[in-house]
């Protein structure tokens, strides 16, 4: 397994992250397909360390196929969508077991600082956690020199008959990755700005809530807007 603990270049990986969804044709290897797992499943935190995530790496032609369907891939490649899915070489599927975070929040030691009763969860961590490994997974990919996209589905149950899902798994998205086509944007960074993007103050707020600089003038000013994407995803 790579060394991630030295962090090379962290800026570098970062300033290449955007969503990539076109691939050049080709396998990855399985070794680097292992290391990119590993990194979600090794370095994500997870609460209590229920470690809920579960990922199913698909390379099969016919099972991305059935993937892509379960993300109505036609029906946007009609509506003017390039077809990028089932042409992605590889999908990582993110579950989460719900379950293993009420087992672990049931044990004693989370039990004696809840008096006695479950959490009532601030948040649902086991989409959390599964946020942050999958956001792990992509920045290994970058560091391999691959590029990844995120899709969501609009058919559960047919993206559980693809990949042999059981029931009692949460389906939280499906990471595709693949070395990035030539000319993608993988090439040219990241947009850091566009006119889409929240205004910085709208989004982050210093000391106090309604706060956009802070008492010594921390946070960073929303640039003016540029032109930028098409449609919305
Ligand atoms: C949970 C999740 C689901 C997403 N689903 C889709 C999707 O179905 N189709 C798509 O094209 N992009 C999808 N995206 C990607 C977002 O559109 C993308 O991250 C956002 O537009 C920002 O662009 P960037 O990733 O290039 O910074 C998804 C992202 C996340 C985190």
């Amino acid at each position: 397994m790579r060394d991630y603990t030295r962090a090379v270049e962290f800026g570098d990986i970062l300033s290449r992250r955007r969503s990539v969804r076109a691939y050049e044709r080709g396998d990855v290897p399985r070794q680097v397909l292992e290391r990119i797992t590993n990194a979600a499943v090794v370095r994500a935190p997870s609460a209590g360390f229920s470690q809920g995530l579960r990922l199913v790496v698909v390379t099969d032609g016919e099972t991305r196929r059935q993937i892509a369907a379960a993300a109505a891939e036609e029906e946007l490649v009609r509506q003017g969508r390039p077809r990028w899915k089932a042409d992605a070489p590889v999908h990582v599927v993110v579950l989460v077991a719900e379950s293993d975070y009420h087992a672990r929040y049931q044990e004693a030691d989370k039990l004696r600082i809840t008096g006695g009763r479950e959490l009532e969860w601030p948040a649902p961590y086991w989409y959390v956690d599964a946020g942050a490994a999958m956001m792990l997974l992509m920045l290994a990919a970058i560091d391999e020199g691959l590029a990844a996209a995120v899709f969501g589905v609009t058919d559960v149950p047919k993206l559980r008959d693809a990949i042999g899902a059981p029931e009692d798994l949460h389906f939280v998205a499906v990471v595709t990755v693949g070395y990035p086509a030539q000319g993608s944007p993988a090439v040219r960074g990241a947009r850091m700005f566009d006119e889409r993007r929240k205004p910085r103050a709208e989004v982050v707020h210093w000391e106090r809530w309604g706060e956009a600089q802070g008492a010594n003038g921390g946070g960073a000013r929303a640039r003016p807007a540029r032109s930028g994407r098409a449609h919305r995803r």
